[in-house]
């Protein structure tokens, strides 16, 4: 049975929007979109919406306002956004430092953690020069430090997926598998 089929049967009962949380070039992206064709269901990216209100990158908002300034629209975001249902919604991986997002996401939409090794992340952000928290002489390091930081807050997810070694068609279906187990 495809994906697609599974999901036929388990959508109508299933409105509760997905959250995808995880650490940057975790596959949150690629798999929000994948899950949009899947589940007919709406992505939304906290980071897009964020640049579209702002009218600026996220890279400039880092420079010019600051962590801080940025962490507060995500937040505001995440908030406007946590009770609407249908949505599938692509978490920057930062959304978990603010334990009231994970609050609010919990308790309105499926939230699910793409887990993915430091090593993984690093083949999957290196050419991309568009992170701001990437952009540091050390990535390696600044990806082991940050994840040591928030593994036990992404691992507050209802379902937490490894990525690594699987292609996105098959963490998606894996999505797919659990949501309808559950
Ligand atoms: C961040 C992750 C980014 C983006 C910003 C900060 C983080 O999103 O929100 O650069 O703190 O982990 P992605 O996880 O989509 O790259």
């Amino acid at each position: 049975m495809t994906a697609e089929n599974q999901y036929v049967t388990i959508r109508p009962m299933k409105s509760k929007s997905i959250a995808l949380i995880g650490f940057m070039g975790s596959g949150k992206s690629v798999a929000s979109k994948k899950l949009e064709e899947l589940m007919s269901m709406e992505r939304v990216s906290t980071d897009d919406k964020i640049e579209e209100q702002q009218g600026h990158k996220i890279i400039d908002i880092f420079f010019e306002k600051g962590e801080d300034y940025f962490r507060r629209l995500e937040h505001d975001f995440i908030k406007s956004i946590a009770e609407t249902e249908g949505l599938i919604i692509d978490c920057g991986g930062g959304v978990v430092l603010d334990p009231e997002n994970i609050k609010v996401l919990k308790q309105y939409c499926h939230l699910i953690y793409l887990k993915a090794s430091v090593q993984q992340i690093f083949e999957r952000v290196k050419d991309d020069h568009h992170r701001p928290l990437m952009n540091v002489p050390d990535p390696v390091g600044q990806i082991k430090e940050l994840l040591a930081l928030r593994e036990e807050m992404y691992e507050q997810a209802e379902f937490i997926i490894d990525t690594d070694g699987k292609s996105n068609d098959e963490v998606c279906q894996e999505i797919v598998r659990v949501l309808k187990n559950e």
